[in-house]
């Protein structure tokens, strides 16, 4: 089977963050937004570094108004997945941007979100499951109301919770509330960590936290110790190679740990993160780390059956899914 032909599954996915910018061009004439400094001359996003990037994230989100905009947004964020051979999808939502974390305007978008997600799986075949998300630099009160969305919607759809956003803003221990909310709903946890922080800020999210999963991740490459307990606890990393090269935190692919820490035996899952942004897509980030790392068939085999099973769904998916 050629790399583009197998069926791919992403953990980390942020449903704004993979919005088309031509969806969003169309989006702000219709309403008359001003999106200058968005785009650069050849209409991609533009930012320059991490911080830009999250005040880039947040000027495209701001034309993203009602739930018929989240509609839209995620009937083609998920008709490009699939065509980038994804199979299934965890995206992660944000009732900070949903209705500004109030939970009657939330159930709202969610309900436009579920339905673009149950047309796409007939239409297009991709099986997609939310993660809400809070935004580290909202800080912990705003957390904890996205936590209260999170609790009072969580079913078989809605599986996890998590964090993202400045890994310089707060503590993990500061957001341990909002996680204790979120898993005494029954959600699962996953948290952005060792992105921009190192191994330390691993180390406290998995202890502050308890979360299952870790986005990113990749910075525990610095500490043997974590290293080992991430195999060893079967931790799954939520890697994002394109968009650590993309923002910097990497200078190329070749310094990218990821196969460093799949050979160490981590858990290691390839997701985009926020393909657009990153100029990426899942079918690039398999053939990147075909032609960098040597992955074959086994490995891509290995990563797949890793995300499978670390996905946050019920066990009929799952077994679908392997
Ligand atoms: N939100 C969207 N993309 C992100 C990233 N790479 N890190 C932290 N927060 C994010
Ligand atoms: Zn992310």
């Amino acid at each position: 089977m050629s790399l583009a032909e197998r069926p791919k599954l992403e953990l980390h996915l942020h449903l704004e963050g993979a919005a088309p910018p031509g969806l969003i061009r169309d989006m702000a004439r219709e309403k008359r937004v001003d999106l200058s400094g968005v785009f650069d001359a050849r209409g991609h996003y533009h930012y320059d570094d991490f911080l830009g990037f999250l005040r880039l994230y947040e000027a495209v989100v701001s034309v993203l108004r009602t739930p018929e905009d989240f509609r839209r947004l995620t009937r083609a964020v998920l008709a490009e997945s699939a065509a980038n051979g994804v199979i299934y999808t965890e995206a992660f939502l944000s009732p900070d941007f949903c209705g500004g974390r109030d939970l009657s305007a939330w159930r709202d978008y969610l309900a436009a979100i579920r339905d673009a997600a149950d047309e796409a799986e007939r239409q297009d075949g991709i099986v997609m499951r939310g993660i809400v998300t809070c935004i580290r630099h909202f800080g912990p009160d705003a957390a904890r109301q996205t936590a209260r969305c999170a609790a009072e919607t969580a079913d078989d759809w809605l599986t996890g919770f998590g964090i993202a956003g400045d890994e310089n803003a707060y503590r993990p221990g500061d957001f341990a509330w909002a996680f204790d909310c979120a898993r005494e709903a029954g959600l699962r946890l996953t948290a952005h960590a060792g992105e921009w922080g190192g191994a330390q800020s691993v180390r406290e999210a998995l202890a502050d936290l308890r979360v299952a999963r870790i986005g990113h991740g990749v910075h525990a490459i610095e500490d043997p110790a974590l290293v080992e307990r991430l195999a060893e606890d079967g931790v799954t990393l939520e890697v994002c190679p394109g968009s650590n090269v993309a923002l910097g935190v990497y200078r190329d692919w070749r310094r990218h740990p990821i196969e460093a820490l799949r050979a160490k035996g981590v858990k290691v899952t390839v997701s985009t993160d926020d393909p657009p942004f990153f100029h990426t897509s899942m079918r690039h980030e398999y053939d990147r780390l075909a032609e960098t790392f040597d992955w074959d068939e086994t490995v891509f085999a290995e990563v797949e059956r890793n995300a499978a099973q670390a996905a946050f769904c019920d066990e009929a998916t799952r077994t679908a899914l392997m």
